[in-house]
């Protein structure tokens, strides 16, 4: 059987039936319909967060707050990310600019952030990395001195706290992405949260094409809408998520005490909870990375390289500057199999295939 480094969780199928027989009684399947609306106001109180706006995937909600904050210029962000990070500032024709990564936290390294800044610099994009909080305090400060913006980019971070609160209220606005592959998610999907009611009254305009009645048409917007059948889905598991999460964690203990002390972890922010959403491990060296990967390969097990390349890397990015940590950190680590169904046994046989080839 193969094992990928997540299986998509689905919900019990007779609940998700209720709730689909429900959309084929109203006939309403998008636009700000009713399980969109109930899953913005639970998720607004499961997660402990001022406004919530749903939207159709995580990279949108992204493009959507550039514009919607109307960032111009260059934007300071990590290399160390998936491609969305990046590869949004680019689409909305902005410059990211990268700031090396810390080696412990695997964020943005706060003491390299002020030596990017140039005039053109409007923003700053962290990344709270597999859900662990980045330095907040200090890129509030920088950004103060500059005048800088902050969005977070919070798409692993879904039910984490920081000092007692939602991590995603920090900054002027925070995303959150609910893809398939995340621990909560409505197949594709995403949410924009921020505790500025401007912001948000205008992010609802902007995502439905600036339309503010039915012959009036108020700026420029785009259609990204979540629709009602991922609402459906997100419903069905935003009730599963305490089980969710504990079964995470569980596997995230059972790696931790069973692999190799030679694999290194991320040092997780003091002031915070973990949710389990990435197994990543580092190793000492690429050339024992490729050699547990290709072993776990041959039994059919797909761990992945999060997140390699370093995007700093790439081309395309116009930005080849060299960033010596994020660049070692992306050759060393990979991100293990963790979701919900994974038994005891496969487990087992992942540590072991690691313990006995890696060295
Ligand atoms: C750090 C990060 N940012 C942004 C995204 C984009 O989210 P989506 O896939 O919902 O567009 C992802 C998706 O995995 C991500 O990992």
């Amino acid at each position: 059987m193969t094992i990928n480094v997540t299986r998509t969780y689905l919900p019990d199928r007779q609940k998700l039936d209720g709730y689909i027989d429900k959309i084929y009684e109203s006939a309403w399947v998008t636009n700000n319909s009713r399980f969109c609306q109930e899953l913005e106001a639970r998720l607004k109180d499961y997660l402990g967060v001022k406004n919530l706006i749903l939207v159709a995937n995580g990279t949108l909600a992204l493009q959507v707050l550039y514009k919607a904050m109307a960032i111009k210029g260059s934007v300071i962000t990590t290399p160390f990310s998936f491609i969305a990070t990046t590869s949004s500032l680019l689409w909305e024709g902005l410059r990211p600019v990268f700031a090396d990564i810390n080696a412990a936290s695997w964020n943005i390294d706060t003491d390299k952030i002020s030596d990017q800044i140039t005039s053109d610099c409007s923003a700053i994009v962290p990344v709270h990395v597999f859900g662990n909080p980045c330095e907040i305090e200090k890129i509030d400060r920088i950004a103060q001195k500059h005048s800088l913006k902050v969005i977070y980019d919070g798409a692993h971070a879904f039910g984490v706290n920081y000092k007692g609160e939602s991590v995603l209220n920090r900054g002027q606005a925070s995303i959150l992405s609910f893809h398939a592959t995340k621990m909560f998610h409505t197949i594709e999907g995403g949410a924009i949260v921020t505790s500025d009611d401007d912001l948000a009254k205008q992010i609802r305009l902007m995502i439905n094409f600036g339309i503010t009645g039915p012959e009036t048409i108020e700026c420029i917007g785009i259609n990204c809408k979540m629709n009602e059948f991922q609402a459906a889905m997100g419903l069905c598991i935003l009730d599963d998520m305490p089980a969710i999460e504990n079964s995470r964690r569980k596997v995230w203990e059972y790696y931790k005490n069973n692999l190799s002390t030679r694999l290194l972890w991320q040092q997780w922010n003091d002031n915070s909870n973990q949710n389990f959403h990435y197994a990543p491990v580092l190793f000492p060296c690429e050339a024992a990375l490729k050699k547990a990967q290709s072993a776990l390969t041959a039994s059919n097990i797909f761990p992945r390289r999060y997140f390699y390349p370093s995007l700093n890397t790439l081309a395309f990015t116009g930005n080849l500057s060299s960033m010596p940590v994020s660049e070692d950190i992306a050759s060393r680590i990979l991100c293990l199999p963790i979701f919900s169904e994974l038994a005891i046994e496969q487990q087992q046989r992942i540590v072991e295939i690691i313990n006995q080839n890696a060295f």
